[in-house]
């Protein structure tokens, strides 16, 4: 894994080895909003090689000029104007190359494979590519076929030839199963890299760091210490202009079978036997998806908690429309924009603990932060001061993944004075305010690490399938079951009031972000 280091742009050890990064959707969303800038961020930074080229492919009509200035025009929007070094860019864009063609067309990969050769015989790139599936996924399984038949994906002693697949992995355990086998006909597993960009981000990467390289935190990391533990990743955004691709999806597919399930199995991974070996630690989040409970049907209903927004207003006053009424939203919907649920773990380490895990969208603010809700002390002192209450309030370590990145600990202090009082406090280490901030799509680490093999945060086929095999009986009921009341949150709200009822106990309830 990468660190947030400032490198020497003449360091020659740290940068990724000579490529040609192919990426598949070149003039899409993805590719403008993050791959480009993720990529200048490394060049920035000193950690390409001056020998990386990129080739764009996409349907429409463009050839390489008319490209490089289409991504040169967008560029400044997405890129801090603070770093932007205009010298630096143009070196950077006449590595880039474009073809257009038709991502199921055989020719695409014949014409593909002899650029690329234009671009090996003229440079030097060590006959090491990288293709990038940013596509819609359908195309994912023909993409990765395609190549296969082009004769690109084959590797040598000196040669890498590695794919990154984009998100979702398929829509259901089968088809996830399916895509695994279909890739694996062209890539064997050690050149697959599926990506969850929430593996990228410095926070959820720092969550192993803060486990396992202290001392004092992982001997209370575990059911004797811990009461329970909640995830939120809530979104203001709606469905902006996605309607295609979300109502098919939906927050199970879209953020639920992904990124909360990377958050929960940082989370609660046991520790690898070494952190050099990409598979030492992504077999252990495997197994620990793999402990998780499976929901009967009566537990789809009574733990997993569905929700989709209605109208509402921001605190400015400005409308927001229900999702049905959003721009090619069916009026009869029933996509969930919100997802809750309650899972339980069984291992020696989780027995008995709870973990909540809450995602939606058009939620009253944008954050991510796990919450992990320490046991009470066991015997209440202090009563004289404290007669009206029965507890102190629990000790809480929160882990803010976003905005304002840090990790905060809630304790219980004396106040200052003669009486005994109590008073809970904070104390709060703020990444930006130690650590700077670096220029960061998310993006950065994951190219970076797959230019250099380095798989640690990527997952593994086992562990895209036993993520599906949690969510599948949801999805299973979920359709059987069309829900009956659906809008059943307003807008710019912490999401449906059925979802406090997860809680089975007075003293535990959603700790909303402040
Ligand atoms: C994407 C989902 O994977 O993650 C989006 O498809 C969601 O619906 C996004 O908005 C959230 O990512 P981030 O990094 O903004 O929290």
């Amino acid at each position: 894994m990468t660190a947030a280091i400032e490198i020497n742009q003449d360091d020659e050890h740290v940068k990724a080895p000579k490529s040609i990064i192919i990426i598949f959707g070149a003039t899409g969303d993805l590719t403008k909003r993050k791959l480009i800038p993720a990529l200048y961020h490394l060049v920035l930074q000193g950690l390409l090689s001056s020998h990386t080229y990129m080739i764009g492919v996409g349907k429409p009509e463009l050839d390489s000029d008319a490209y490089r200035e289409r991504i040169s025009s967008e560029i400044e929007n997405f890129i801090d104007p603070d770093i932007f070094n205009p010298d630096l860019w143009q070196k950077q864009i006449s590595k880039a190359h474009y073809l257009s063609g038709n991502f199921k067309d055989e020719n695409t990969y014949i014409r593909l494979k002899a650029l690329i050769e234009e671009i090996d015989n003229l440079s030097e790139t060590n006959d090491n590519y990288l293709f990038y599936c940013a596509t819609p996924p359908s195309y994912f399984g023909e993409i990765a076929t395609q190549l296969g038949k082009a004769g690109l994906t084959k590797e040598s002693q000196e040669a890498a030839r590695r794919i990154i697949v984009e998100k979702p992995f398929g829509t259901d355990l089968a088809s996830a199963h399916q895509l695994n086998k279909t890739l694996h006909k062209s890539f064997k597993e050690h050149q697959i890299y599926r990506i969850d960009h929430y593996l990228g981000k410095e926070t959820v990467q720092n969550i192993m760091a803060y486990r396992f390289g202290n001392g004092t935190i992982e001997p209370i990391w575990n059911h004797r210490y811990i009461d329970h533990i909640q995830i939120t990743v809530a979104e203001s955004l709606g469905v902006e202009n996605r309607a295609s691709y979300y109502e098919e999806a939906g927050a199970m597919r879209d953020m639920i079978a992904n990124h909360l399930l990377a958050l929960l199995s940082v989370i609660t991974m046991e520790p690898p036997h070494s952190f050099d070996d990409a598979d030492a630690i992504r077999d252990e989040q495997t197994k620990i998806l793999s402990s998780i409970q499976k929901y009967s049907p009566e537990e789809v209903l009574k733990y997993a908690i569905r929700g989709q927004y209605d109208e509402g207003a921001t605190e400015s006053g400005e409308n927001l429309l229900a999702y049905r009424d959003e721009k090619n939203i069916d009026k009869y919907s029933s996509t969930e924009t919100y997802v809750a649920m309650k899972l339980m773990i069984d291992s020696w380490r989780w027995s008995g603990v709870p973990f909540y895990l809450r995602t939606g969208k058009r939620m009253p603010a944008r954050c991510t932060e796990v919450v992990i809700q320490y046991k009470y002390a066991p015997s209440l002192m202090f009563q004289k001061s404290m007669d009206k209450v029965k507890h102190l309030p629990a000790n809480k370590l929160i882990l803010r993944i976003q905005p304002n990145e840090g990790i905060c600990l809630e304790f219980n202090a004396k106040k200052p004075g003669t009486l005994q009082e109590l008073s809970t406090v904070n104390m709060d280490f703020q990444y930006s305010e130690h650590f700077g901030n670096a220029p960061s799509t998310g993006y950065e680490t994951l190219i970076y690490d797959c230019l250099c093999g380095d798989a640690t945060l990527f997952k593994s086929a086992d562990n895209i399938e036993a993520g599906w095999e949690i969510v599948q009986p949801i999805l299973d009921i979920w359709e059987a079951l069309p829900p009956r009341n659906f809008p059943n949150y307003r807008s710019n709200t912490w999401g449906p009031e059925e979802a406090d009822k997860l809680f089975d106990r007075n003293d535990r309830c959603w700790q909303n972000p402040q």
